[in-house]
């Protein structure tokens, strides 16, 4: 055991000033407090309320403090050791007679009376002990509030100069507080407090229509105090730029990809190219000497069937080569417009009649539209891809009840054409895919997956745009954007 674990630490010395005018009194409080042979005091002691007032600020634990002195009396000397020291503990000493009185000053001011006829040792030391800690508790709680004050000072401080926008709401959705970020981000004065957030902010990202400009927004909500009150804080960050350099590289990469992928049809278009022209011409021939052979009187009805097959597969094969050669070709001896978008539409329809005839009604809305940037032939092809693909997305037979529409429209210095039907539309998982080259959910032989991915080719080589939007066993809305 060492030595000073054997030894118990030595109690504190309190600093007692006793302010009371009759020297019994004084000999009592000072006989009770060495009663108690591990408590230590040190008591001075002032007669007068004078001479007790000037020794007040020295810094006591404790005023013992009798209530009818020479010169003061009652309520008022409290008052006025409260108006030289403001937080010295006073326990006060009382004749029976005062008792009321004592009771009035006790609360804030006074932390315990004692009444001096029944006065004891243990009685004293627990008022001073107590007179004590309450007043550490009290310097205690004080401080706590100031650095509270403070922390909360420097949050809003810190969250008023956030790069991220703060939004505070009560639990009814109205505005307690919002900071300049999130100000600037929504427009300015469009966050009143008091009033509802202008614009819906689910938590995640999501975008918003501001001022013309299309903003996204990465949103988190937490649930907080704010001043006291139970809020939703949301936490707006503006992740436009991330998504824009986003999209630009999925575009490089697409850009990549139909490149690698043009170069290798370019390849295989012009392998196919020239066997495909014998077998064509070939077939031709033959089709020639069977007819000649069957005038003459051969029994070539056996010969018919086979025939057309293979000239089906040869023209097949023809349109899947040239539809490749899209990706490769120049258009450099190309006529670039400007171009009737509902003539090119017309054009198509013609052309995609007899596909369409059987599964659907064709509605046109065409508006009259500004001409537009890009081949009238590349222009139908994307129109025709499209048309196709709406006729083959609706079963044959019931045509009364399902719909191809074709829509323009003159969107500022865009026209937007719109191919829409009632068919099986796209499952949610096939979406991101669609305009990938050779991605198709048709029967081999049916899709070679290059329709889209052509539409997109040549739209965005006329400096336009394409999108989709489908449910699946609803139908399916292609938009194409192309600048006048
Ligand atoms: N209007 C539509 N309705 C439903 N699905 C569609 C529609 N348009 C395209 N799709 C889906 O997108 C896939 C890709 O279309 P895309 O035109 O690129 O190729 P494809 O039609 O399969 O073949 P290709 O056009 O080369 O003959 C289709 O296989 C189909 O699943
Ligand atoms: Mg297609």
């Amino acid at each position: 055991m060492s030595a000073e674990s054997s030894q118990a630490p030595p109690a504190p010395r309190f600093r007692l000033l006793l302010i009371e005018d009759s020297a019994i009194a004084a000999s009592i409080v000072q006989g009770h407090l060495d009663a108690v042979p591990w408590q230590r005091a040190e008591l001075a002691h002032a007669e007068t309320l004078a001479a007790g007032l000037a020794r007040v600020k020295e810094g006591w634990d404790v005023v013992l403090l009798d209530l009818s002195l020479p010169d003061g009396e009652g309520l008022e000397v409290v008052e006025r050791i409260r108006d030289v020291d403001a937080h010295v503990p006073i326990v006060v000493l009382t004749g029976h007679d005062d008792v009321r009185l004592a009771e009035r000053v006790l609360g804030a001011s006074v932390q315990d009376y004692l009444v001096k006829r029944s006065l004891d040792a243990d009685a004293l030391w627990r008022a001073i002990r107590y007179a004590v800690s309450r007043q550490q508790l009290v310097t205690q709680l004080a401080r706590t509030m100031a650095e509270a004050r403070e922390n909360e000072a420097n949050l809003h401080q810190l969250i008023a100069r956030s790069a991220d926008g703060v939004i505070v709401l009560d639990p009814g959705g109205a505005v307690l507080f919002a900071n300049p970020a999130a100000e600037a981000l929504l427009g300015e004065g469009r966050l009143v407090a008091g009033r509802g957030c202008p614009v819906a902010l689910p938590a995640g990202e999501t975008s918003l229509e501001l001022g013309g400009h299309t903003v996204f927004i990465d949103v988190r909500w937490v649930d907080v105090d704010w001043q006291g009150r139970p809020s939703r804080m949301a936490l707006l960050r503006d992740v436009t730029g991330r998504r824009r350099a986003e999209e630009l590289r999925l575009r490089l990469e697409r850009t990549e990809r139909l490149a690698a992928v043009g170069q290798l049809a370019a390849g295989v278009a012009h392998e196919i190219n020239n066997p495909l022209a014998y077998v064509v011409a070939n077939l031709e021939l033959l089709a020639r000497e069977i007819r000649r052979l069957s005038s003459q009187g051969a029994a070539t009805e056996h010969l018919a069937q086979p025939l057309d097959d293979a000239r089906h597969g040869a023209a097949r094969v023809m349109h899947i080569v040239r539809d490749l050669g899209v990706f490769a070709r120049s258009e450099a001896n190309e006529a670039i417009g400007p171009t009737d978008v509902n003539a090119v539409i017309e054009g198509a329809l013609n052309i995609v009649h007899a596909q369409i005839k059987h599964r659907a009604r064709v509605v046109r809305e065409l508006a009259p539209v500004s001409r537009v940037g890009g081949a009238e032939g590349r222009l139908t092809q994307v129109f025709v891809n499209l048309l196709i693909n709406a006729a083959q997305s609706i079963r044959e037979g019931r045509v009364a009840d399902n719909l191809v529409e074709v829509r323009t429209r003159q969107q500022g210095r865009e026209v937007v054409a719109e191919v829409v039907d009632s068919g099986c539309g796209v499952a949610e998982e096939h979406m991101p895919r669609l305009f990938e080259p050779f991605f198709t959910t048709k029967r081999a032989g049916e899709g070679t997956g290059l329709g889209l991915a052509i539409c997109r080719s040549i739209v965005e080589s006329c400096g336009g745009s394409i999108g989709i939007s489908s449910k699946a066993g609803v139908g399916t809305c292609v938009r194409v954007r192309l600048p006048v």
